[in-house]
């Protein structure tokens, strides 16, 4: 499992430009699903056929937050703006990687003061070069946080779990899944970070009964963290309400059902802030039952965020013990 994860986690793949986390996905999955496209937006979409149940739609973004060159200086430095939600405090001294395996290093102009966070017109990134003509990045290319993952006990740290361990329980998923009920879309969907854009045409294509997004979500375990009553390690978060969805009760009280009648520790999740691709999925066409199993990470949208291990591993039991009953809504 570490090594699954390992592999997403430290691939490329901002929001926009996942041709090669989708090609590791594809990978990952293609021999354990019956059909696998890619549509026009770039998601993918793989189908196990099941006995003529619902047809269900499992989401996991598989791009991450990034920045994009805007502008490259006569000395080869280089100003960026944030792809996605990218906020200054987390970037000062960090590298980006970009798609040529460029490494740079984000520097700060002249600090005006040292306790005040600089803002990003201050900012720029370093990747060694000596002049516009040699830099090897461009105006428009992508780069993304660069670090490996560490595994330290069951704590997980790493940049973009956000959402490659959703990526993880998915393809877990289908790897432990046995005979299925159910038809199952599993979509790795592009481009969440701008505004779950695949997840709006992907599930207007599938037009599913039932969806369920697997992502991560914030903690109140930390000090002085603003309350909230997800912790680390306690289990994987049944969605209860976020910024923009509260997910279909019946959705929401059959994942309770499957956690409570399996002994999977769970938690219920409020957040304040963010959403999902379940938001897009629940107001496709007429309306779709959606709920979300969330991944409790601290540090999300940081170059090292973290996960516990057993929560990950029993998001995928959840998820196996919810679609193994007929009635997926209660
Ligand atoms: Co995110
Ligand atoms: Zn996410």
């Amino acid at each position: 499992m570490i090594e699954l994860i390992r592999t997403l986690t430290e691939t490329y793949g901002p929001a926009g430009n996942e041709t090669r986390i989708r090609q590791v996905l594809r990978d990952m999955v293609k021999g354990k699903v019956d059909e696998l496209k890619v549509d026009a937006l770039g998601n993918l979409i793989a189908l196990r056929k099941g006995k003529g149940g619902r047809k269900v739609m499992l989401a996991a973004h598989m791009d991450e937050i990034g920045i994009v060159v805007n502008y490259v200086d006569e000395k080869g430095f280089l100003r960026f703006s944030a792809l996605g939600g990218v906020f200054p405090h987390t970037l000062l001294g960090n590298r980006v990687e970009f798609e040529n395996g460029v490494v740079g290093v984000i520097g700060v102009e002249k600090l005006e003061s040292p306790d005040k966070v600089p803002t990003f017109d201050k900012l720029y990134i370093d990747v060694g070069a000596e002049s516009r003509e040699d830099c090897p990045v461009k105006v428009g290319d992508i780069g993304v946080f660069s670090r490996p993952l560490i595994a330290q006990g069951q704590r997980l740290i790493a940049k973009a779990f956000d959402d490659r361990i959703g990526c993880a329980v998915l393809v877990k998923l289908l790897e432990e899944i046995g005979d299925c009920e159910h038809d199952l879309y599993i979509v790795f969907t592009v481009q969440e970070e701008l505004g779950l854009r695949g997840a709006v045409t992907s599930a207007y294509g599938i037009a599913p009964d039932v969806g369920i997004a697997v992502d991560v979500t914030r903690t109140g375990d930390t000090p002085e963290a603003p309350k909230m009553a997800v912790a680390l390690g306690k289990g994987p978060a049944v969605k209860v309400k976020d910024a923009r969805m509260i997910s279909h009760p019946g959705v929401r009280q059959a994942l309770i059902r499957a956690a409570e009648q399996n002994g999977i520790p769970y938690q219920l999740e409020v957040l304040e802030g963010g959403t999902t691709d379940a938001a897009a999925i629940q107001l496709t066409r007429e309306g779709i039952p959606t709920g979300v199993i969330s991944i409790p990470c601290r540090y999300i949208h940081t170059p090292s965020e973290m996960v516990d291990l057993r929560d990950v591993e029993n998001a995928v039991r959840l998820l196996l013990a919810y679609l193994s009953s007929k009635e997926l809504t209660e």
